[in-house]
Parts: C-alpha cells; structure tokens; sequence
C-alpha cells in the first residue's frame, strides 16, 4: 500500500504523514528533507542556487546529510524551493523516491507531488492543507517555542513566496493529485487532523 501526503509548507501534512505511517505500521520518507540537503549542499559549495547547473551539483549529497539538524531550518526551506524548481533536480531525485514507494509492504512518502508525479497509483492520496493564517500561526509557535525569534509579518512573507514558488513552476507543481481526498487542518488539533488522515486512509483502500 502506498499512501501519498502532499500539501503546502507548514500545513501539517509532515505529522500527518509520521502518525498515519506509525498507525499503519509502514516506513515514512519526509521526501522535502531530500530537497532541503540539496539546497544546503549547493550553498556550502558556495554554489548558485537559482542555477540549475550548480543546483544538480547538490543532488550528490552524502547520506549523512539527512541527518544534520541545520535542514530544518528557514534558511534551508527556502534554499530548498529554489532548487526544486529545476527540472535537473527533480529527475535526479526521482528513482530514490520511486524506490521507496514501491518497495515490498508499502510506504508513506510527503512531498509536494507524491501524488501526481512519485506514485500516481498510489491507493491513498490525501492532500494536507490549512489557510495561510493558520500556517503562519503555527509556524510562529513552533519557532518561539524552540527559543528562536520570530516575526509573524516575515513568517506570512516566507510561506506566501514560497506556496508561490511551489504552485506556479512549471515542473511538478503542488496541486491536488486526482483522486485525493483533501484535509484542510484549518482549526482542527493536530489528534484531530490524525484522526481524519486515518479515516480518510481507510475509506481509500
Ligand atoms: O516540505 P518541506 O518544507 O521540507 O520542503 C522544502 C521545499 O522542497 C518545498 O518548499 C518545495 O519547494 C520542495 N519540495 C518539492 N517536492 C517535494 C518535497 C519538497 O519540490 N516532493
């Protein structure tokens, strides 16, 4: 069974993905983390990465990579978007996600086009999304709450450019895959969002 968690940044749909993977007993790729170490790598190189050649350059990051902490930064997220635009990347990154939706038992993969573009089979597609304010509202908790500062305006700036980004590039960009169900979190906790990722996964296979 593969099941494909798609959505825009900070809507939940990477605890979404984690929950339903450890409720169905299934491994999980957080596949923005693939993009995130290709961002980080090309800036280490001192690399460009609005420019595809430098941004493939980032593609043959060592597995190591994954597991830096610094990935998960701001500065990251948005290095990623920036060379997930390039259609070079993309191809590069392909068979190791393909890989590990088809492998025997099943998987959860998160992205941004698991659904049309990874596992267009996939038996469950669930599109994870909740309104701007919502997004930037709980990004603004999250970095407060781990001690960093944080400013809601540039957060609500951060997140408007980088759906931007993600929605109008040309290859692969986020929308509803056919046959997703979507979950908007707006207002819902996040057992609540769980809960109906679940059901919606129950009802799909
Ligand atoms: O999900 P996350 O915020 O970690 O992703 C970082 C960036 O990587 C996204 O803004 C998006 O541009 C890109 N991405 C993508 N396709 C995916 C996953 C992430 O283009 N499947």
């Amino acid at each position: 069974m593969i099941i494909a968690v798609d959505g825009p940044t900070a809507s939940g749909k990477g605890t979404v993905a984690r929950a339903v993977a450890a409720h169905f007993g299934l491994p999980h790729l957080d596949t923005g983390l693939l993009y995130r170490a290709v961002g980080y790598t090309v800036a280490r190189m001192g690399g460009d990465p609005d420019d595809p050649a430098s941004a493939l350059a980032g593609t043959g990051f060592p597995d190591a990579t994954l597991a830096d902490p610094e990935l998960r930064s701001e500065d990251v997220g948005g290095l990623a978007s920036r060379v997930s635009r390039h259609p070079q990347v993309r191809a590069a990154l392909f068979e190791r996600q393909r890989a590990f939706a088809t492998q025997p038992g099943g998987a959860v993969l998160d992205g941004r086009d698991i659904g049309t573009v990874i596992a267009p089979e996939a038996e469950a597609k669930l599109f994870v999304t909740a309104s701007l304010a919502a997004r930037a509202e709980r990004r603004f908790r999250e970095m407060r709450d781990s001690g960093r500062q944080a400013d809601l305006r540039d957060i609500l700036d951060d997140l408007t450019a980088r759906d931007e980004r993600d929605q109008n590039r040309a290859d692969a960009p986020l929308k509803v895959a056919e046959g997703a169900c979507v979950l908007d979190t707006t207002g819902m906790t996040i057992e609540q969002a769980i809960a109906e990722a679940v059901a919606a996964v129950n009802a799909a296979t």
